[in-house]
């Protein structure tokens, strides 16, 4: 029924209650992980911005704290504006946070940036000589905002997403207090190829590079990229080699990072459960419930040997595993059910390892989230001969429809990684490489799961199934 809301996540991150979208100030701060993130605390539906609140000791078990930042002075005070996108620092044991006050004035929109800081780390104070930047560069946009601080040597630096002829850019500051800000230059622009906004973008470096992930607009599905590259600090230009995409699903969005004490560097993303198309007008069908949007589970950001960036989640989800079912050296065969009813839930983690050298099979996957009779089912496929990792939606609801394709260059065997929980399903491929996020929205009766071959036998050589217990 409706009132049991049956859809409710079970261990990623879900704010009290309405909506969520981008996660903001993440910080790992005197031994706590925080998360703060975009809140409408009155309704299932994007309003004007709050930063929510919660800590945590493992990345898993979340407590919820009272809200950090609502709209209250002339330049965040806007009903359709309000304290948008952010980051954290800790400035010598105080809290401090960057974020966007948007107003809207004679049909315009106004965005500066703004901080607050806090001595406890729940309760924050807004600086009287906000906004710290008033408005944007001469030639910029007024699309200004998403500020992401970080230090280096001993000055703190910042980007903000904005936009110049249509093409997105990075927009570098530096400071030596948060409060007076200087302005650098573009640390970055798309060649036209990457959106016409870069929001929330987050810059950071990994081994001896940086990386630079954005959330481009105008680019259809492509939600989430990174940048490889070397940092100039001298000239304040990043030049970069190799892109990517953070997750290829269509519910990850607005990833931001951190560095948590055990010298991670860890990335949450808003899950948004909401048809971007068209207008942003359909909530999806969570918001009956009286709630729309949640959290990635975290993931580390890691080099590649290659040079790529992969993102296996964090070690620590490994405390919600509960009943573990075994499999090895065994054969799916097309058309035969492999799998026993009982390891069929809606909060499951998967590990398979299938054998694909020599393999005549045209295509092996995953029936996820099935009803008894098939009628309603997620299928996960990989085609061996289009090479092509295919999420396949078209069944799993009526609500959120579509078929996903992933290149993904699998020969010797194929490893996926798969993470369910009620209404989200994250995939990872491709040794952490390939993520893909998705939302579907099945009866809660349809928990079954098989694997299925078509063509030809394939050999499993390794299945492990895990049932998940609630975070909660
Ligand atoms: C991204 C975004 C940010 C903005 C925030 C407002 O989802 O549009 O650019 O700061 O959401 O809620």
């Amino acid at each position: 029924s409706v009132n049991k809301d049956l859809l409710r996540l079970k261990y990623h991150f879900m704010a009290p209650a309405y909506w969520i979208n981008d996660p903001n100030g993440l910080i790992f701060y005197k031994g706590e992980y925080h998360l703060f993130y975009q809140h409408y605390p009155y309704a299932p539906q994007w309003g004007s911005m709050h930063w929510g609140h919660a800590k945590s000791k493992d990345l898993v078990h979340w407590e919820h704290l009272p809200i950090a930042l609502a709209p209250s002075e002339s330049y965040d005070l806007d009903e359709k504006g309000g304290c948008y996108s952010g980051s954290a620092v800790d400035d010598n044991g105080v809290m401090s946070l960057l974020y966007t006050g948007t107003i809207i004035r004679d049909g315009k929109v106004i965005q500066t940036q703004n901080l607050a800081t806090s001595k406890d780390g729940i309760t924050f104070e807004k600086y009287e000589g906000n906004p710290v930047i008033s408005s944007p560069p001469e030639d910029g946009s007024s699309n200004f905002r998403d500020p992401k601080v970080w230090k280096h040597e001993d000055t703190w630096y910042m980007i903000i997403g904005s936009s110049k002829d249509e093409k997105g850019n990075a927009l570098l500051y530096k400071s030596p207090d948060l409060r007076q800000w200087d302005y650098v230059g573009v640390l970055a622009e798309s060649d036209g190829t990457m959106g016409t906004m870069w929001e929330c973008p987050d810059f950071f470096p990994l081994g001896d590079r940086y990386v630079l992930m954005f959330s481009p607009m105008g680019m259809g599905d492509r939600k989430a990229i990174y940048l490889i590259g070397d940092m100039d600090y001298e000239t304040g230009k990043f030049e970069w080699d190799v892109i990517g995409d953070v997750d290829t699903g269509f519910e990850y969005y607005a990833p931001q990072s951190f560095l948590d004490g055990k010298g991670r560097r860890v990335i949450i993303a808003w899950l948004n459960a909401w048809d971007w198309m068209p207008w942003f007008k359909n909530f999806g069908p969570t918001s009956k419930n009286n709630w729309c949007g949640a959290m990635s589970t975290p993931r580390t950001v890691e080099l590649d040997v290659d040079g790529r960036l992969k993102f296996p989640p964090v070690e620590e989800l490994k405390v919600l595993r509960r009943e573990h079912y075994h499999h090895a050296n065994t054969k799916v065969v097309p058309g035969v059910p492999l799998l026993p009813e009982y390891v069929g839930s809606d909060c499951l983690e998967i590990k398979v390892e299938l054998q694909l050298a020599g393999c005549q099979a045209e295509e092996v996957g995953f029936v996820l989230r099935a009803s008894k009779d098939r009628e309603q089912q997620t299928l996960l496929s990989y085609n061996l001969q289009s090479k092509e990792l295919r999420f396949d939606r078209s069944k799993s609801d009526g609500w959120s429809g579509g078929i996903q394709t992933v290149r993904l260059e699998a020969s010797e065997t194929l490893q996926l990684h798969i993470f369910i929980d009620t209404c989200v399903i994250e995939v990872y491929a491709d040794n952490y490489r390939v993520a893909l996020t998705n939302n579907i929205y099945p009866d809660p009766s349809s928990v079954h799961l098989d694997l299925y071959a078509v063509g030809d036998i394939v050999n499993l050589n390794t299945l492990d199934i895990w049932k998940l217990r609630s975070a909660w």
